[in-house]
C-alpha cells in the first residue's frame, strides 16, 4: 500500500458553508492559491449548484490553480452533477465529488428511499460524473451510522460504475478511534474492487475526535484525509488541515507515511482564512494559535533554553512560526521586504509587492519598528484584504466623559466612481460615531454584532488589527481592519464589510446580466 496520503482541503466546501465563514469570490481565490502553494493535493472548492456565485467562483479557481486538482461537490442528480461538471471543465485535473446518504435515519427521514434505490442513484450518479472526468468521488452521506454490510453494496456498486475515490464520513462526528480504524480495515480487504478506488476519511469534530478519527481511519487503511485549514467546516468543524498533517509529519516514526504539504506554508494559510473570514485563530489552536509556541513559565523557558526539544516537539520554523521578531526599518528595501514577506509565508505577485511596499514605508515612517506581527497584519491588509469601491479620505474623533457633549465624528469617503462626501454623527460612544457616520454615507444601514481591536506586536506605537462583524437584513458580514490608529483600524473594518457587500451586489447582477 502507497505510503503517500493525499489531502484533500475542504476548506473553501464544508468550511465555508458554516455560518460565519463565507467568502467572495476573490477571496475564495486567494485562499485556493494559498492551498496550491501549500500542496494540497485536492482543493474542493464549493457546491457548485448551490448559487451562480459558487459555480462562478470554482470555474474561476479551476482556471487559475494549476498545481492541485479542482472537485466540485454534487448530490447524486443530474442537475448537480451537470453544474459542477461544467464549474471544474477548465482544470488542468478536475474531480466530481458525488454523495448520497446510507444511513437508515437519512433514508427514511431525509431521501424517503429504500436501500435499492439509493444503490441505483449511486451507480447512475457516478456514471454520469464520468461523462465528464475519470477522477470521480463517491461519498456515502453518514456512513459511519450505515448498516455495514449495507454500506459495502453501496461503495462495492459505486467502485463497479466508475468512482476513483471513496469518502466514508463521520456526518455527525460520532464516531471513536477504534471504530473508524475497524471500518477502514473492513472495507479496504472485505470490498470487491478495493484495489481499485482510494479510500478517503471525512470526519467533523462534534466530540473534538475529528484528527484522531482521521489518523485512526489512515492506520486502517485510509490514504486520503478530508480536512479544512483551523478545522473550520459544519458545526464543530471538520478535521484541522495543519493538525493532521503535523501529526503525520511529526510522528513519522509512528505512521511511516507522509504528504505532499509544505509545512513552512501552514501559519501563512491560516493566519490568511482567519483573515478573510473575520474569525481569528484562538491563542491556545495547536500548531497554529498564538500560544502554541509560547513557554511563559520559567521551568519551561529554563528548559527550551538549555535544549528547545525539552518543551517542542516541532520547530516553529518547521510550520511558518517565526521567532527571531525584530525585523525591518524605514530604510529596508523591496528584495529585504519580499524576503521577510516569504520567511512568513507570504509569496507576493509584483504587484503585491508594490502595494505592500509603499503600506511598509508609510508604516516604518509611523513606527519606529516594524515587527514580523505588523508586518503579517499589513501584508493581509494591502496584498489580499479586500478593496474599494469605498476608501477613508479622513477621519476626526472627539471623545471625552462630558456629559454635556457626545463623541463626535467626521468622515470624508470617496468612492471609486469619483463621489466624496462627509458626515458629521454623534453616538454614545466614538467609534458608534464612526460607524454611523459611515453607514450614512453609504446608505448601509446594519446591526453591530461584535467588535474586537487587537496589539498585533509590541510597544506604544504597535500595529492595531480590528474585527467587526455586522448584520443586514439578509446576512452576517466580517471585516478586518488594520493601523496604528485603533480608530482608523476600526472605520477600516466596518468599511471593508460595505465593500464586500457592495462587490457583491455588482458581482450579482453582472451574473444576471449573463444569464
Ligand atoms: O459530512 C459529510 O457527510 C459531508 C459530505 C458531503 C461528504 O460533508
Ligand atoms: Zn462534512
Amino acid at each position: 500500500m502507497t505510503k503517500h496520503v493525499k489531502i484533500f482541503d475542504t476548506t473553501l466546501r464544508d468550511g465555508e458553508q458554516a455560518p460565519g465563514f463565507s467568502m467572495s469570490s476573490g477571496q475564495k481565490l486567494a485562499m485556493a492559491e494559498a492551498l496550491e502553494g501549500l500542496g494540497v493535493d485536492i482543493i474542493e472548492a464549493g457546491f457548485a449548484a448551490a448559487s451562480p456565485g459558487d459555480f462562478e467562483a470554482i470555474k474561476t479557481i479551476a482556471e487559475t490553480v494549476k498545481d492541485s486538482t479542482i472537485c466540485s461537490l454534487a448530490r447524486c442528480n443530474e442537475g448537480d452533477i451537470r453544474a459542477s461538471g461544467e464549474a471544474i471543465k477548465p482544470a488542468q485535473s478536475g474531480r466530481i465529488h458525488t454523495f448520497i446518504a446510507t444511513s437508515p435515519l437519512h433514508r427514511e427521514y431525509k431521501l424517503k428511499m429504500s436501500k435499492d434505490e439509493i444503490v441505483r442513484r449511486a451507480i447512475e450518479g457516478v456514471e454520469l460524473c464520468r461523462q465528464y472526468t475519470d477522477d470521480v468521488e463517491f461519498s456515502a452521506e453518514d456512513a459511519i451510522r450505515t448498516e455495514r454490510d449495507y454500506l459495502k453494496r453501496v461503495v462495492e456498486a459505486a467502485i463497479k460504475a466508475g468512482a476513483t475515490t471513496i469518502n466514508i464520513p463521520d456526518t455527525v462526528g460520532y464516531t471513536t478511534p477504534e471504530e473508524i480504524q475497524n471500518l477502514f480495515e473492513f472495507l479496504t480487504t472485505e470490498i470487491e474492487g478495493a484495489d481499485k478506488a482510494v479510500f478517503s476519511a471525512h470526519c467533523h469534530d462534534d466530540l473534538g475526535l475529528a484528527v484522531a478519527n482521521s489518523l485512526a481511519a489512515i492506520r486502517g487503511g485510509a490514504r486520503q484525509v478530508e480536512c479544512a485549514l483551523n478545522g473550520i467546516g459544519e458545526r464543530a468543524g471538520n478535521c484541522a488541515t495543519e493538525e493532521v498533517v503535523m501529526a503525520l509529519n511529526t510522528r513519522k516514526d509512528f505512521f511511516g507515511l507522509s504528504t505532499g504539504i509544505k509545512t513552512e506554508g501552514l501559519y501563512g494559510a491560516s493566519k490568511l482564512l482567519a483573515t478573510l473570514t473575520g474569525n481569528p485563530v484562538p491563542r491556545n489552536k495547536a500548531i497554529v494559535g498564538k500560544n502554541a509556541f509560547a513557554h511563559e513559565s520559567g521551568i519551561h523557558q529554563h528548559g527550551v533554553l538549555a535544549n528547545r526539544e525539552t518543551y517542542e516537539i516541532m520547530k516553529p520554523e518547521d510550520v511558518g512560526v517565526s521567532t527571531d521578531n525584530l525585523v525591518l526599518g524605514k530604510h529596508s528595501g523591496r528584495a529585504a521586504l519580499k524576503n521577510r514577506a516569504s520567511k512568513l509565508g507570504f509569496e507576493m505577485s509584483d504587484n503585491q509587492l508594490q502595494s505592500v511596499f509603499v503600506a511598509f514605508k508609510q508604516l516604518a515612517d509611523a513606527k519606529k519598528e516594524v515587527f514580523d506581527a505588523d508586518l503579517e497584519a499589513l501584508i493581509l491588509g494591502e496584498a489580499v484584504g479586500t478593496q474599494g469601491p469605498w476608501e477613508i479620505k479622513s477621519l476626526y474623533v472627539s471623545a471625552g466623559s462630558d456629559e454635556n457633549r457626545h463623541p463626535l465624528a467626521t468622515v470624508r469617503l470617496q468612492h471609486e466612481d469619483g463621489r466624496e462626501q462627509e458626515q458629521v454623527s454623534a453616538a454614545s460612544g466614538p467609534m458608534n460615531a464612526v460607524f454611523d457616520a459611515i453607514s450614512h454615507i453609504t446608505d448601509k444601514p446594519m446591526k453591530l454584532e461584535h467588535f474586537s481591536v487587537n496589539s498585533v506586536s509590541g510597544g506604544e506605537d504597535a500595529m492595531a488589527e480590528a474585527t467587526v462583524r455586522v448584520t443586514t437584513e439578509f446576512e452576517s458580514y466580517q471585516g478586518r481592519g488594520a493601523s496604528t490608529d485603533t480608530v482608523l483600524a476600526g472605520a477600516k473594518a466596518y468599511l471593508d464589510v460595505i465593500n464586500r457587500i457592495e462587490r457583491r451586489a455588482v458581482r450579482q447582477s453582472s451574473i444576471a446580466a449573463q444569464h
